[in-house]
């Protein structure tokens, strides 16, 4: 949700700005900017739309200076244009900015009425306005900027370009992340450290509230006290190739088809290759656990909701679901025998974020499960899980879905264990299923080819109506999620048995169906609503595995997966889900990596 770079460099900048822009595109595509000092004057390039065009603009409009900043926005405050596009500027002073200002109307008619005027309808423009009226008034960049940070409230991260300065960026830290990136006599700053992967590996992550200082000498970093600090500096293992799409036509397909080697490996972190146990730490305990609250956001907060079915068949552990935008405005009941687990790939998603915060004082621990060890959830929670996943930068969420549902479930299954609820030998059975997921996740994506020609029927559909029972119905809500975003067609998902409650008023001959329908304990079920859409002529693509298939009639489309155990089917059938979606989109033609109005870590309200 918008990105941030800065450098502070011996070359000129742009070029490295654009490309680390490029890395961080996946946070906000509706504009982009840069803003240098050369010869310590302010100048800055933006354009709307994807980062190529401003590539375009500064091919033929170059933008000197070996200081500089940059931005690419997901637009919270007036809508993708020119005028609203960062760096904001006033003469003195050009801003990027990451969240939301929450007091800029206030400040903007305070300013206003000192005789500031405004060229943008946003809530940055009003920072960029406050530290030019410092800088008026005789302050100092650095005075200025401190005391800009002093009146804004929101959530949000910053940097600072100031005319006239060509050794100086001023960057803040406030809910939204930051980092600082040490180079040899050049220094960088980027909203992840993946922007920066190019540049360098030495990395400084700042905290809740501080401010920075940078020149080319270092860094200089301030508590929300304004007390100066020293922040570690970390060597991260940023494999930068992993960032391209080797080889693949999207960061989607590749990301899919990376699903068993992610698997293998997130298996091998937490149980050894071979071992009959799970290592996970000591400090989680299940035992004394009365209710586990899980609460996350879209795809992280399905695979919540399949693991709500294992924590309470596999460990007997009540689980109170719910999504983090509801859960933090209501009054949930908490207790201190109580455990809470937090789900996110980004590990920045701000509704999640205040979720955790809001029940940290109240119950016994705080767990949580992320793709990125080194994000707030993760640094908030009292023990932190990561899902090994690998950078994610497609949009649509896929293979961090599948490797959040694999740590789930080991977390269940060690929950069953400590509560005494699953035998040992239960307990080895199950996680010897789990052992098998890289296997029959690759089978699943060798039903590529057969998706792709079924898609193209479905890429025609106005609706598509996706069905599940038990573990299948988080399922198909991922499935109508995964369609919605990336092919723009309509989706919605029911719980078979809710059918004939009313959406089965919807059945017509044009709208695609598709049931999640493994040979399992409520297959007859599934089968039976699903007989009552084909009474109705609905156009049925039943998934299921041979028996199944075989057991279910005459269905329009049929699709069969490996014959999976059903601990770990919501695994294996997420991949169908996914290459449906993929393949309808690119029937489409719509944008698979970066969905209009989508960014990939939501970091606003
Ligand atoms: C859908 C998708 C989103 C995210 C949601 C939460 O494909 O990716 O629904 O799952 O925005 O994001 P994280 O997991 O980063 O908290």
């Amino acid at each position: 949700m918008c990105g941030i770079v800065g450098v502070l460099g011996n070359h000129e900048v742009s070029p490295q700005i654009l490309d680390a822009l490029k890395r961080l595109e996946y946070r906000g595509y509706d504009s982009a900017g840069i803003a240098t000092v050369h010869r310590n004057q302010l100048d800055r390039r933006r354009a709307v739309g994807k980062l190529i065009n401003l590539s375009d603009t500064l091919v033929h409009d170059p933008l000197p200076g070996r200081v500089g900043i940059g931005h690419t926005r997901w637009a919270t405050h007036g809508g993708p244009s020119v005028a609203n596009a960062h760096p904001h500027r006033t003469g003195r002073v050009a801003v990027v900015h990451n969240g939301i200002i929450e007091n800029y109307r206030a400040l903007r008619d305070e300013l206003t009425l000192q005789g500031a005027e405004f060229s943008s309808e946003t809530d940055t423009e009003t920072i960029v306005q406050l530290t030019s009226h410092y800088l008026d008034q005789g302050m100092t960049p650095v005075q200025a900027a401190r005391a800009t940070l002093k009146r804004l409230e929101g959530a949000f991260a910053l940097a600072f370009l100031f005319d006239g300065e060509e050794d100086l960026i001023i960057c803040a830290r406030r809910g939204s992340p930051l980092c600082i990136g040490h180079g040899e006599g050049e220094m960088y700053l980027g909203s992840d450290a993946i922007a920066l992967a190019e540049m360098t590996d030495r990395i400084t992550y700042l905290e809740e509230g501080d401010w920075a200082i940078l020149s080319r000498a270092g860094v200089q970093i301030f508590d929300a006290d304004d007390q100066q600090t020293a922040r570690p500096l970390t060597q991260i293992n940023v494999d930068t190739a992993r960032v391209d799409k080797a080889g693949h036509r999207h960061f989607m397909a590749k990301e899919m088809a990376e699903q068993p080697a992610v698997l293998k490996a997130a298996m091998g972190f937490y149980s050894g290759l071979d071992h009959d146990r799970i290592d996970l730490p000591d400090a989680i305990d299940f035992a004394s656990a009365d209710r586990l609250i899980m609460v996350a956001c879209g795809t992280a907060f399905y695979a919540c909701q399949v693991a709500k079915y294992w924590f309470e068949k596999y460990a007997g552990l009540a689980v109170e679901l719910d999504i983090a935008s509801e859960f933090r405005y209501r009054d949930p009941v908490l207790g201190l025998s109580n455990m809470a687990l937090f789900v996110s790939q980004s590990g920045e998603t701000a509704d999640t974020l205040a979720a955790l915060r809001h029940v940290r004082p109240h119950v016994a621990q705080v767990l949580s499960v992320v793709n990125v060890p080194t994000s707030s959830i993760a640094r908030e929670s009292d023990v932190a899980l990561p899902i090994h996943a690998g950078p994610e930068i497609g949009v649509a969420s896929t293979k961090a879905f599948t490797a959040q549902l694999q740590v789930l479930a080991l977390l269940a299954l060690k929950a069953g264990l400590d509560r005494g609820f699953l035998s040992g030998e239960d307990f080895d059975a199950r996680l010897a299923e789990l052992r098998l997921l890289p296997g029959f996740v690759a089978q699943a994506l060798d039903r590529e080819e057969e998706i792709k020609r079924m898609s193209e029927a479905l890429a025609q559909a106005r609706d598509v109506l996706f069905l599940g029972r038990g573990v299948m119905f988080p399922l198909a809500l991922e499935g109508a999620l995964k369609l919605k975003e990336i092919s723009y067609i309509h989706a919605e998902a029911y719980a078979a048995g809710e059918l004939k409650h009313g959406p089965i008023a919807l059945i017509d001959t044009d709208l695609p169906v598709i049931v999640f329908a493994p040979h399992d304990a409520l297959f007859e079920k599934t089968v039976s609503n699903m007989q009552e859409v084909m009474a109705r002529q609905g156009k049925v693509l039943l998934i299921s595995d041979a028996k199944g298939l075989a057991e279910a009639g005459d269905v329009p489309f049929r699709l069969q997966m490996p014959t999976v155990p059903d601990f770990i089917a919501p695994i294996v059938y997420a991949v169908p889900a996914q290459l449906i979606a993929y393949h309808t989109a690119l029937h489409r033609g719509t944008d698979v990596d970066q969905p209009r109005n989508l960014a990939k870590s939501v970091t606003v309200e």
